[in-house]
């Protein structure tokens, strides 16, 4: 079958009409040093056995060190966090210089404080197009009760109204 190529800018613009959550997704390279990059490309996986996942970018300057990688966390942010997204997404800094983070029980950097963090070990690892699919296995999590940070069409957005007022799905 013949395949359309599609304009990349405008396929991202439409991709991104889907609202999500933030994360940082985080791992430590060969030499120890902690590695991070903000990603929304975050999903819940499985409850049984725990699993997500989370697309690197193959252009990442991070990707050796995701490639290699047999523990990550994924860091979900709060509300508050639009700044360190944007820390996190920028080339040229030291990304954790300004965040406070330890190691998890992998040894994968959890930031603190997060909305909610997750700490993988490496499920398996799928070569998909110009990204690469890490699926992780959930070791070990916390999670708190405030409001997420959301992102839709390049923009930071929070959840309007407040989370306890919004209609809430009920299972048949
Ligand atoms: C809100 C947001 C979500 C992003 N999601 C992803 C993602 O899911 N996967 C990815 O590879 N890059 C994502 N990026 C881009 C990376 O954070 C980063 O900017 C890019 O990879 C360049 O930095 P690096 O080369 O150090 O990775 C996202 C950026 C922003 C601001």
């Amino acid at each position: 079958m013949e395949r359309v190529s599609f304009d990349a800018t405008d396929l991202r613009r439409a991709f991104g009409t889907f609202l999500t959550g933030v994360t940082i997704v985080t791992t430590r390279d060969a030499t120890g040093v902690p590695r991070g990059m903000t990603a929304n490309s975050f999903t819940s996986v499985s409850l049984d056995p725990p699993l997500l996942l989370v697309c690197i970018g193959r252009g990442s300057s991070n990707i050796a060190a995701f490639e290699a990688a047999e523990h990550f966390a994924v860091n979900i942010l709060d509300h508050a966090q639009a700044e360190v997204a944007s820390t996190f997404a920028a080339r040229g800094i030291d990304r954790f210089a300004t965040v406070d983070h330890r190691p998890a029980a992998t040894g994968a950097p959890v930031l603190d404080p997060c909305l909610s963090w997750f700490d993988c070990t490496l499920h398996q690892r799928v070569a998909a197009g110009d990204h690469l699919i890490l699926i992780g296995r959930v070791e070990a999590y916390a999670t708190r009760a405030t409001e997420p940070l959301g992102f839709c069409r390049g923009r930071f957005v929070r959840l309007e109204p407040a989370m306890e007022d919004a209609p809430r799905y009920r299972r048949a």
